[in-house]
């Protein structure tokens, strides 16, 4: 590979034996940061030198970029999403998910739909605008089931917003459940290159058929959320290249990424967690990327580093998704080892970080936090 006039140094493959990288000075960094933000989006190899370059002075450079951008648009509001789990029964066999089928240690859980409709009674209560039914494939809850789900939260809350995250179904279902009334829908790709995801899941998921997912999703209009784990196993920087790549071309309303974190019960229970600062480091170049997104400070971040979620919120993000799931199910929902909030009530959720977002600067918007589209 040439290096091009910006005079980049480059590492070749000759040299490494493995892919040919740029590598990259501070410099150097803040201009492909700037032309980030000019172009809203970088070539391939320039993103992956980005993603590799990740060291302090660049983090301080896009995180002052990225909050600087994401004020512009939203202000000093973090919207707050009611996160009800309501089952933990899936179908998949994801390597590195902690409900994945496989998991016989999983005790599992189905919420009926009177335990649904009390989690948002008591969401509403609490100033939540937003609802989001999340599960894992659970075929229990069929297309009829989720559509009576809808049209009853639908009637009840008519200014609340309901987002669905249950994963891949016939565009025909999402169809059904957009004219019952939700509004978003989340389904996160993983990994936008193809090997990679590959080694995270079994052969009976694609990801040409995830991706098919999220386009009829935004098709049909839905506010659509894609995302990726930081730090999988196997995940390089060319991989992560190709995330930002592809929420180029999907340009969804929301993207949700955190840490990979093990859990012990699953193929990937050895393999070393993602890091925070990689994952800050990425919320940032998103935000700058796409400015208008809709970035959620994770719970999986909240997890790896006692201030996680305000850290997210100082590298870009705006969004936070407390739970409002019964607690006596809480710590069924495990995804990962260690999670955070699995004892406390949604209430004390809701205060615990009103005040960590006060701590930061910044207060809780109540209202539906609804995308807004910038001409940028
Ligand atoms: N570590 C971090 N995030 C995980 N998820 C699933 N398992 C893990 C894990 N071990 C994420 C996936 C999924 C979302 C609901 O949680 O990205 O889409
Ligand atoms: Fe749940 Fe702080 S946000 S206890």
């Amino acid at each position: 590979m040439k290096a091009d006039a910006d005079s980049m140094t480059w590492k070749t493959g000759e040299h490494t034996g493995v892919s040919e990288h740029m590598l990259l000075t501070v410099e150097q960094g803040k201009r492909l940061i700037d032309r980030l933000e000019q172009k809203h989006g970088l070539p391939m190899a320039e993103m992956t030198a980005l993603i590799d370059a990740n060291c302090p002075k660049l983090r301080d450079y896009v995180r002052l970029k990225a909050r600087e951008i994401g004020d512009r648009i939203y202000g000093k509001n973090i919207y707050i999403r009611g996160l009800i789990e309501f089952t933990n029964y899936c179908k998949n066999d994801c390597y590195y998910c902690g409900i994945r089928c496989s998991n016989t240690k999983a005790e599992r859980y189905r919420l009926s739909r009177e335990d649904i409709m009390a989690c948002c009674r008591e969401g509403k209560k609490l100033g939540f605008r937003t609802f989001v039914l999340q599960g894992g494939e659970d075929p229990y809850y069929t297309d009829d089931c989720i559509v009576d789900l809808i049209h009853q939260i639908r009637t009840a809350f008519p200014d609340c917003a309901i987002t669905l995250s249950i994963g891949e179904r016939e565009r025909e279902s999402y169809e059904r459940f957009w004219e019952a009334g939700a509004d978003r829908y989340l389904l996160r790709h993983e990994t936008a290159a193809e090997s990679h995801y590959q080694k995270l899941h079994p052969e009976n998921l694609s990801l040409k058929h995830r991706k098919r997912c999220l386009w009829n999703l935004k098709e049909i209009g839905y506010q659509t959320g894609c995302g990726f784990m930081v730090g999988s196993p196997g995940q390089t920087s060319e991989h992560l290249a190709e995330d930002f790549t592809f929420i180029r071309e999907l340009q969804p309303e929301m993207v949700g990424i955190g840490p990979f974190i093990p859990h012990s019960d699953t193929p990937f229970a050895e393999e070393t967690q993602g890091s925070m600062e990689l994952t800050l480091y990425l919320l940032s170049l998103l935000r700058i990327q796409q400015p208008d997104l809709l970035l959620p400070a994770t719970t999986a971040l909240a997890t790896i580093h006692p201030r996680g979620r305000e850290l997210g919120i100082g590298a870009g993000a705006n969004v936070v998704m407390p739970n409002l799931s019964p607690v006596g199910v809480r710590d069924k929902y495990a995804l990962y080892d260690g999670k955070v909030c699995t004892g406390e009530e949604a209430a004390e959720c809701r205060n615990c970080l009103e005040r960590r977002m006060e701590s930061v600067g910044y207060h809780i918007a109540v209202g539906r936090g609804d995308h807004r589209n910038i001409d940028f």
